[in-house]
C-alpha cells in the first residue's frame, strides 16, 4: 500500500455521521447543536450547554429546573468511593485519581451492561453530577484537608468551586470559569471522544468508555495541553523574557504548548471568548503577577503568529485564568473532564443508538509469512 493511501493518524478521515457538534475549519469555527459556542458561552450558563447537547434543544425554564435537580440528585459519592481515594499514592496525576475513581463508579453501578437510551443518559447525568465532588476531593486530600460535601443550593460551577475551597468566589469570577466550562464542552471526533466511541462500540460499557477518554484526554497532545501552557509562563518567568523565549524555543524546534490544531489552521473561535474570561480573571485578581502573566501571553502569542502562522488553541488562554482562579496547576485537565463528560456521553449514546464496531485496517509493515522452528534449533 503507497503512503499516499494510508491516512497516519486518521487526518483528514470522516468515520461516521454525528448531530452533536460541527466542527466548520473554513471558518475556524464550532457550533453545539446548531449553536455557535461563542454565543452559548455568552448567553447561556453550563447548565443549560449540558441540558443542549444531551437533548438536542436550549431547555425551557421549567426543563432546566427539572434538569439541574436530577443533577442534585445525583450528588455525592459513597463512602466506600471516599475510603479508596484517601488511599490513592499522594504523588499520582489528578487526571490518574480521576481516571481510577470514575472506574470505581462503574464498579458500583449493577446497570452496567444497559446500553438503553434512557439508562445511559441517567448514568451521565451521574457521572457529571459526581465527577466535580471526585476532582474537588482529590485536590484537598492530596494537601491534607478534609473533603467538603456538595451544596444543594449552589449551581454546578458554584458548587465546584465550595467543595474545593469552602467558599464560593465573587460571580464575575464563576461567570469566566463557566464561560471556559460551556467552550470545552464538546468538540466532535477529537482524540478522547473518539476513544470513547471506540470502546463503547464494542459494547464495553459507558463507565468503561469515559474511563478510556479520561486517560486519552490527559496527554498533552489533547487536553494536558492547558497544564503544559502554566508550566511553559512559569517557565518563561517574565513578560521581557517572553519574546526571546519563544523564537529560542522555534529555533530549537520545540513544540509549544496551546498553539495548534489537528482541524483548525487559522485560529479557534472559542479562543477570543476564552481569551476575554482570561483577561476579566486579570482585572478581577489585579495583582502584579496576574498582569504579567497577560503581557506575557499576549507577547507569545504575537511572536508565534508573527513567526510561525500557528494560532493559539482554546487551552493557551484557559490554563492561565485557571491558574488565577486559584486552582493548582494539575487540576487543570480534571476540570476540562467536569465539562467535557457532557459531550462524550452525548457521543456514546449517538454511538449505540446506530452501532457499528469501529474496526479500521492497517499497512502491515512487520516480515513476510515464515515456519516456525523448534525452539531447539534456533
Ligand atoms: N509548536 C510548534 N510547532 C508546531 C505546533 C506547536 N504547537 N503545532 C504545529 N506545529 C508545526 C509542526 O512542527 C509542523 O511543522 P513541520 O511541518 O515543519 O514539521 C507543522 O506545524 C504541522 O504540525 P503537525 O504536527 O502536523 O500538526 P498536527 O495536526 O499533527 O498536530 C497538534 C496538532 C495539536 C498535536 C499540535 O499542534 C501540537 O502538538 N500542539 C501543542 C499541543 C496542544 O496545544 N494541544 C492541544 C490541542 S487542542
Amino acid at each position: 500500500m503507497a503512503d499516499a493511501d494510508i491516512n497516519y493518524g486518521l487526518a483528514g478521515v470522516v468515520t461516521d455521521d454525528t448531530a452533536v457538534s460541527k466542527v466548520m475549519p473554513e471558518t475556524n469555527s464550532l457550533t453545539y447543536r446548531g449553536y455557535a459556542v461563542q454565543d452559548l458561552a455568552t448567553q447561556c450558563r453550563f447548565e443549560e450547554t449540558a441540558y443542549l447537547i444531551w437533548n438536542g434543544e436550549l431547555p425551557t425554564k421549567a426543563q432546566l429546573s427539572d434538569f439541574n435537580a436530577a443533577e442534585k440528585a445525583q450528588r455525592g459519592l459513597t463512602n466506600d468511593l471516599l475510603a479508596v481515594m484517601r488511599k490513592f499514592p499522594k504523588g499520582a496525576h489528578p487526571m490518574a485519581t480521576l481516571r481510577t475513581a470514575v472506574s470505581f463508579l462503574g464498579l458500583e453501578d449493577n446497570e452496567i451492561d444497559d446500553h438503553a437510551t434512557d439508562q445511559l443518559y441517567e448514568r451521565s447525568i451521574s457521572m457529571y453530577a459526581k465527577i466535580p465532588q471526585i476532582v474537588a476531593t482529590d485536590f484537598r486530600l492530596r494537601n491534607g484537608k478534609e473533603p467538603i460535601a456538595p451544596d444543594n443550593s449552589l449551581g454546578f460551577s458554584e458548587n465546584f468551586f465550595h467543595m474545593c475551597f469552602g467558599e464560593v468566589p465573587p460571580a464575575e469570577t464563576v461567570k469566566c470559569f463557566d464561560t471556559s466550562m460551556t467552550l470545552y464542552a464538546e468538540h466532535s471526533f477529537n482524540a478522547s471522544t473518539f476513544t470513547a466511541r471506540v470502546i463503547a462500540s464494542s459494547l464495553s460499557g459507558i463507565y468503561s468508555a469515559v474511563t478510556g477518554a479520561i486517560g486519552s484526554l490527559k496527554g498533552p497532545l489533547h487536553g494536558g495541553a492547558n497544564e503544559a501552557v502554566m508550566y511553559m509562563l512559569k517557565e518563561v518567568g517574565t513578560a521581557d523574557n517572553a519574546k526571546d523565549w519563544m523564537l529560542d524555543a522555534l529555533a530549537t524546534k520545540k513544540k509549544i504548548m496551546g498553539f495548534g490544531h489537528r482541524v483548525y489552521r487559522s485560529g479557534d473561535s472559542r479562543v477570543p471568548t476564552m481569551t476575554s474570561a482570561y483577561k476579566d480573571m486579570v482585572d478581577i485578581i489585579g495583582t502584579d503577577e496576574a498582569k504579567m502573566y497577560w503581557e506575557m501571553s499576549k507577547t507569545l502569542d504575537e511572536t508565534m503568529v508573527a513567526e510561525k502562522g500557528i494560532y493559539p488553541n482554546l487551552d493557551f488562554p484557559a490554563g492561565p485564568a485557571y491558574y488565577l482562579m486559584g486552582f493548582e496547576i494539575p487540576m487543570f485537565t480534571p476540570i476540562f473532564v467536569m465539562s467535557r463528560i457532557t459531550g462524550w456521553t452525548a457521543h456514546i449514546m449517538e454511538q449505540l443508538g446506530d452501532n457499528k464496531l469501529i474496526r479500521p485496517l492497517s499497512n502491515y509493515t512487520g516480515p513476510a509469512q515464515r515456519d516456525v522452528v523448534a525452539i531447539d534449533e534456533r
